[in-house]
């Protein structure tokens, strides 16, 4: 195989299956429903910007489109800050998610969550007494030196002593809530944003008069509490999802076998992010994880979708002959940032068979699958990710009825240059399996 073959294998690829909608010639993040941007205009969806998550549309027209109802239950095994779960929910279907990252799992956790009139009186009687606190000066700093350069000096005492406050909270939703409130409005008091693979400097630091750093940062508590407030409505009570904050591998040991109607979801992309990286600020202030070995837990938790740890003997009898044989052979050859990147790729495969394979346990005969997922390119191949993907759960025993493509993908200018011949492969899609 060499680069002149691509464009043939790609296409002899596309045509085993349904690929619809495959004539799109301009890449796009806006008009389609996998863009977790739309979740701004849903109550609960929008109290926070997770922005590697799927749009509730996107979850509402799934569930229609198999016929699903009150009686039906469904699995979103990579439940992020629980997109599918919360729609569920409201429609009064039972549903359990998967989570390994244990912030985006307490995301899900409160969107999901039932809450009575008196949760919501002792939300607000918790925030009309943060405004009331008295400020310390003795509180320890965090032992993390990054942290404590990740906000400016006053503004890290205020957030300790805000910290300070809500762990010494009585246990109750209210708490939570109060949190949650609090964990959203990190980023925007911190000098850091987060950007592509990790954290960046700001070039616009946050902007208040020395002595109001604690006014900017309730106001934006406040404000946020609010927007939760106005979206409580004891309607949206229904079932409350089981939540594993655990990793997909685990799911035939805790859901019965035959059990699902639908599984849908959304993978990590083969695309070497590291959500440990990305939530860094929310994760370790928050104290989701106090060392760098909790940290290092989830990484080795987690799909192989990054090369920041190494995982020698995980699944290692995995093997497709078009990702072996003939895409990783051609990207070895190439100059990449790091030589991980094909380990990482038979890595990321392995545990998707691993996953897909525990999916179809659970699933009942005739029940759903879909895969919303990207395609990645390095050193200008892509890595027809959807396709692979149709491919293992095929061989698992799943029917692939259909890749729709959502959209074409931007990628870096470099990338797509390399890739300008072979664009339509650098897509979006939503693999759908039926058992
Ligand atoms: C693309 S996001 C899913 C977003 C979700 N659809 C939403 O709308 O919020 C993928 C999620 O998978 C999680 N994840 C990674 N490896 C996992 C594993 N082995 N088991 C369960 N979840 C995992 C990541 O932490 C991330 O939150």
């Amino acid at each position: 195989m060499n680069f002149y073959d691509l464009p043939a294998f790609y296409e002899i690829l596309d045509s085993k299956y349904n690929v619809t909608n495959n004539e799109l010639d301009s890449a796009t993040y806006t008009n389609v429903d996998c863009n977790f941007v739309f979740s701004a205009k849903y109550a609960r969806h929008r109290w926070f910007n997770y922005k590697e998550g799927f749009s509730p549309i996107l979850v509402e027209k799934t569930f229609d489109e198999y016929g699903l109802d009150k009686n039906s239950v469904v699995c979103d095994p990579f439940c992020g800050a629980g997109t599918t779960l919360a729609v569920a929910k409201v429609k009064g279907m039972k549903s359990i998610g998967f989570e390994v990252n244990p912030f985006a799992a307490f995301i899900t956790k409160v969107k999901t969550e039932d809450y009575t009139q008196k949760d919501i009186a002792s939300f607000k009687k918790l925030l009309s007494e943060l405004e009331q606190i008295v400020l310390r000066n003795d509180l320890p700093l965090p032992e993390n030196e990054y942290l404590k350069r990740i906000f400016e000096s006053e503004m890290l005492t205020i957030q300790l002593n805000i910290r300070d406050f809500i762990r010494n909270a009585p246990e109750s939703k209210a708490k939570s809530l109060l949190f949650f409130a609090w964990i959203c409005t990190l980023e925007e008091c911190s000098l850091y944003r987060k950007a592509g693979n990790g954290l960046k400097i700001k070039r616009k630091p946050p902007e208040y008069p020395q002595g109001s750093a604690f006014q900017f940062a309730y106001d934006r508590i406040f404000s946020k509490a609010q927007s939760m407030i106005e979206d409580y409505s004891e309607e949206d009570n229904g079932p409350v999802p089981k939540l594993f904050v655990e990793s997909v591998t685990n799911l035939e040991a805790n859901v019965e076998q035959e059990s699902i109607d639908l599984i849908l979801f959304s993978p990590p992309y083969a695309n070497c992010f590291d959500y440990t990286k990305i939530y860094y600020l929310e994760l370790w202030f928050g104290e989701f994880v106090n060392s760098t070995g909790d940290q290092k837990k989830i990484r080795m938790n987690s799909l192989r979708s990054h090369c920041h740890a190494t995982w020698p003997d995980r699944y290692t009898n995995f093997n497709l002959p078009e990702l072996n044989d003939q895409i990783l052979p051609l990207l070895r050859e190439q100059k990449l940032w790091t030589n991980r990147i094909p380990d990482m790729l038979n890595g990321y495969f392995a545990d998707m068979e691993e996953a897909l394979r525990q999916m179809y346990k659970t699933l009942k005969i005739g029940g759903h699958c879909s895969i919303v997922v990207s395609n990645s390119a390095y050193a200008g191949i892509i890595i027809p990710t959807d396709v692979f993907l149709a491919m293992i759960a095929e061989k698992i025993g799943f029917k692939v009825n259909e890749i729709a493509v959502e959209r074409l993908i931007i990628t870096s200018s470099q990338q797509y240059k390399k890739t300008e011949h072979i664009r339509k492969y650098l897509r979006e899609s939503i693999v759908k399996l039926e058992k």
